[in-house]
């Protein structure tokens, strides 16, 4: 039954006079008819209207105000202990062919999906605002950014979405009567009959996070955390415009962006990706330690990139978000002072734990935790506690949402629309076991494979079994938006298409010793494994052939100021043959499902890899060799 407030909603919708788009307003008539909410709100991304936002949820509970001596501009948000984190099974790809989605995402035909979403959306909005944010992936009006409209029934979306795309009314003007990406998001809780909204409200029987790629459109119903809601970032900037980038010849990756300048002034800009919670922010963020003196590290993004040929033939990265979605646990002066700082003000925080005096508070921020805090469930919280249950005062998966330009390493180019030149590609994982700290591909060929191949354990990041090992190629597991196989072979064409292809790498910061503890320090240290990748682009730093690829020596990394022993760098850099040899093996599970689309060129890498290992010594070690 509709009431007169609901058909007043979708028959009167206050167009803002700029937005002439006649494929917008149509849409977005259709979108207000089907969910039916009480208002329809067009977000103009003013400092004005996110302070309005950001009150009224103050009033409704879902946002607490930080002190503002401690955390100007800031609030914290606490969701529903079920709706935390991405959720890979509940993610469809739907293209009109299923093959086309490839065995790697979960697929249902497009017309069956819409007609269960139809039924979900229908009225999904009632007792609610309706936010139509429009925003830009990538600076306003450069030729290489796309335009998307989000409509959802979440203010914490529309606040979110303020922070990290370039939302408000210009984006109207700049569309002019140009297509988009069609955007729509519901929390899935209607409001009927007098029902009282909660703090964080989502649906916990339903949550769909949909892609129709031919269509360019994304449905998300029932949550409201990080990607599975701000729709510009996983949704749109990797699944779908991965699959633009397919079309048109180019690439939209899980890739964090930086420049790494010598103590000479060269700068080099390198793009690497490693799965969720797996250290982008912290590695785009790095400040070298003291005896890297000269070295400075900038940064262009965090999370992901956009890479298309230039004029040269070279390829160019941009960065198309314009703040950090960052994971909060773990950041501390120690680690990433440069995230800290980017925190300081104007940041939402979703998760983490309150402290008395109105500031906030995560695991590792502090050495010594606060006394007593309040939690991200909103209970009391003490050391004790902690160490009696085990219960942490911010999620694993708590996160700050934070403006980019606030970073104090952020590099002068961030915003320039035709990107920075890479030099450099790496690829990590998190792997508690076998693979090495460093190692070189030998070729462009060879790095794609080892990127295909490269495995991780899971995290926090998303729902499901943390800690197990599994295959995520180039750490775009679940953000790929179409086969896997079309998508290596993707890559080996921009290889073959491009003039002086980037150089690849690959780091695992993660190994662990027989004491259970990381062997190498990591965060500001990675910068040595870094200077030696820079040297390396620039033909400076030697390196000896390994069964892998390109290794450094002892005395290839720059050691300064560090206590690291050659038998601990040895140790770190082994290669045990027999667990190698399983580990190429297991590449068989993830090229299994792909067989059909597979690059034929893996088939053989595979072979020379193997054939290497087994010449190779039981533990090929860099002790071993003479040189
Ligand atoms: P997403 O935002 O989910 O894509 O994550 P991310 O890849 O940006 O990961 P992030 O830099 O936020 O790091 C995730 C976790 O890994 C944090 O708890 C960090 O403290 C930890 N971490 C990052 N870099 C290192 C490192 O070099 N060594 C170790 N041991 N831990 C690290
Ligand atoms: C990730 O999971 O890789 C993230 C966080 O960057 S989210 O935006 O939730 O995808
Ligand atoms: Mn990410």
């Amino acid at each position: 039954m509709q009431t007169n407030s609901e058909t007043a909603a979708a028959g009167n919708i206050p167009f803002p006079e700029h937005l002439q788009n006649q494929k917008v307003r149509d849409w977005i008539r259709d979108v207000a008819a089907l969910c039916k909410p009480d208002k329809v709100y067009f977000c103009d991304g003013t400092d004005e209207e996110y302070d309005r936002l950001c009150h009224l949820m103050v009033e409704s509970g879902t946002f607490r105000r930080l002190n503002p001596e401690k955390r100007p501009n800031s609030y914290l948000a606490l969701s529903d202990p079920t709706d935390v984190a991405r959720v890979e099974d509940r993610t469809f790809i739907c293209s009109l062919r299923k093959r086309d989605a490839g065995p790697t995402n979960n697929w249902v035909d497009p017309r069956e999906m819409k007609g269960t979403l139809n039924k979900l959306f229908d009225g999904c909005m009632r007792g609610r605002t309706m936010y139509v944010i429009p925003f830009s992936m990538g600076p306003l009006g450069s030729a290489i950014s796309h335009i998307g409209v989000e409509i959802s029934d979440s203010p914490y979306v529309a606040v979110n979405m303020r922070i990290m795309t370039r939302m408000g009314k210009k984006v109207w003007e700049v569309l002019g009567d140009k297509d988009f990406v069609r955007c729509l998001h519901s929390v899935g809780m209607p409001l009927v009959d007098g029902q009282k909204d909660v703090a964080w409200p989502c649906n916990k029987d339903h949550k769909y996070i949909v892609h129709f790629p031919e269509e360019r459109s994304i449905w998300s119903f029932g949550s409201g955390y990080g990607g599975n809601a701000l729709l510009g970032k996983k949704c749109f900037a990797l699944r779908i415009a991965s699959t633009m980038g397919r079309d048109d010849g180019w690439l939209a990756e899980h890739m964090l962006i930086l420049g790494a300048e010598s103590p000479t002034g060269e700068k080099t800009y390198l793009a690497a990706a490693f799965p969720s919670a797996c250290g982008k922010t912290n590695f785009a963020m790095l400040i070298p330690p003291k005896s890297m003196d000269g070295w400075k590290i900038t940064t262009i993004g965090d999370d992901i990139a956009w890479i298309k040929p230039g004029p040269d033939g070279r390829l160019y990265a941009i960065n198309p978000e314009a703040g950090y979605f960052g994971v909060a646990p773990g950041t501390s002066y120690k680690s990433n002072p440069n995230a800290m700082d980017t925190i300081k003000k104007n940041t939402i925080f979703t998760n983490v734990a309150l402290t008395p005096d109105g500031d906030v508070w995560w695991e590792d921020m502090t050495d010594t935790p606060p006394p007593e805090l309040m939690d991200w469930q909103g209970n009391r919280w003490t050391p004790e506690i902690a160490k009696e249950t085990g219960r942490k005062a911010a999620h694993p998966n708590a996160r700050f949402t934070a403006p980019a330009a606030q970073c104090p390493s952020i590099d002068p180019k961030w915003e320039d629309p035709s990107g920075v030149r890479i030099s450099a590609f790496i690829f990590g994982g998190r792997r508690a076991s076998a693979v090495p700290l460093v190692y070189q591909a030998v070729n462009w060929n060879f790095g794609v494979y080892m990127a295909a191949t490269i495995g991780s354990e899971m995290t926090a990041a998303a729902a499901g079994n943390i800690g197990q090992v599994r295959r995520d190629p180039f750490a775009m597991l679940p953000f790929c938006g179409y086969h896997m196989g079309d998508y290596f072979n993707h890559w080996l064409q921009m290889g073959r298409n491009a003039s002086n292809p980037p150089r690849i790498f690959c780091v695992n910061w993660f190994r662990k010793g027989k004491d259970g503890k990381f062997m190498w320090p990591g965060f500001g240290e990675n910068a040595r494994v870094l200077k030696w990748i820079v040297e390396r682009v620039r033909g400076k730093a030697y390196a000896i052939e390994s069964p892998l690829g390109w290794m450094p020596r002892y005395q290839d990394i720059d050691w300064g100021g560090l206590d690291f022993t050659q038998d601990q760098f040895n140790t770190l850099m082994d290669l045990d043959r027999e667990a190698w040899k399983k580990e190429v093996l297991s590449h068989e599970e993830l090229f299994e499902g792909l067989y059909d689309r597979l690059p034929k060129e893996f088939m053989l890498m595979r072979e020379l890899l193997l054939s290497s290992l087994w010449r190779s010594p039981e533990h090929w070690n860099l002790a071993a060799e003479r040189y």
